[in-house]
């Protein structure tokens, strides 16, 4: 049994549990929610998405900085070049609210900015899943930015795939063509660089096993709440559509 399994899993499975079992996911998976709800519900996934991805490159390859300088060679190196992947995915989320608003004015009556949408404030759980990875790679253990990044790929595999279909039931198949990021970020990355970092960190200190789990649960359970708020505002936004009437 991998290290991961046996000794950091147990501790992140409430966690993970939740994905399946809170009622935002469940409703966001679920064929009856209203297709207007659903679109929108991405719009401000994708809206709000930007504040949420555009630091990844930049934390994770100060994660790395800061693993070298502790002397882990090989997990600095790791993160330094994953954080090469991750260059420029927010302008994915850019893309992806564009073609979606594009779609949303030409079909429903009320009129989207995009500009507005992108210069939404972010929430709660938004402002408090940047302080997490900040107060992360700034602490004790900068290498659990690993176990964030493990917990959040590990949502988009097991999220993603049924959300995007649910997209495709409710919304049709041609809305999927606006769901760039989403799309790519339900495949493993290319090369399994969290699961093999991860190992690899478990091995070097088996007994820090809780504390990553700790702070992937952590980051899993802020970026459900984010879930949830960019369903709550989709709603909130359908009830009030005069504030968002805007001459494009
Ligand atoms: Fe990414």
């Amino acid at each position: 049994m991998s290290l991961v399994k046996e000794l950091y899993e147990p501790y992140v499975l409430p966690a993970r549990a939740r994905i399946s079992t809170d009622p935002v996911m469940r409703r966001l998976v679920d064929p009856a929610i209203e297709p207007e709800v659903l679109e929108r519900f991405f719009i401000q996934y994708h809206s709000f998405g930007v504040y949420m991805t555009e630091p990844v490159e930049g934390w994770i390859r100060r994660a790395g900085q800061r693993c070298l300088l502790l002397g882990m060679d090989s997990i600095g190196k790791g993160l330094l070049k994953h954080a090469r992947q991750e260059a420029g995915h927010h302008q994915m989320m850019i893309d992806d609210v564009r073609m979606l608003v594009r779609r949303w004015n030409i079909r429903r009556r009320a009129m989207l900015h995009t500009e507005r949408l992108l210069a939404q404030h972010p929430t709660d759980a938004m402002r408090t899943y940047r302080h997490l990875h900040e107060a992360t790679i700034s602490g004790e253990l900068p290498a659990a930015q690993i176990a964030i990044e493990f917990e959040i790929e590990n949502l988009s595999l097991v999220l993603g795939p049924h959300l995007l279909s649910n997209v495709a039931r409710v919304l049709g198949r041609e809305t999927l063509e606006g769901l760039s990021f989403l799309k790519e970020h339900v495949q493993l990355d290319m090369n399994g660089a969290n699961s093999r970092m991860m190992e690899e960190l478990l091995q070097m200190m088996p007994e820090n096993a809780r504390t990553l789990a700790e702070t992937g649960s952590e980051a899993l359970d802020i970026y459900l709440r984010f879930l949830g708020d960019c369903l709550q505002s989709a709603e909130a936004a359908l009830w009030s559509p005069q504030d968002e009437a805007v001459a494009c």
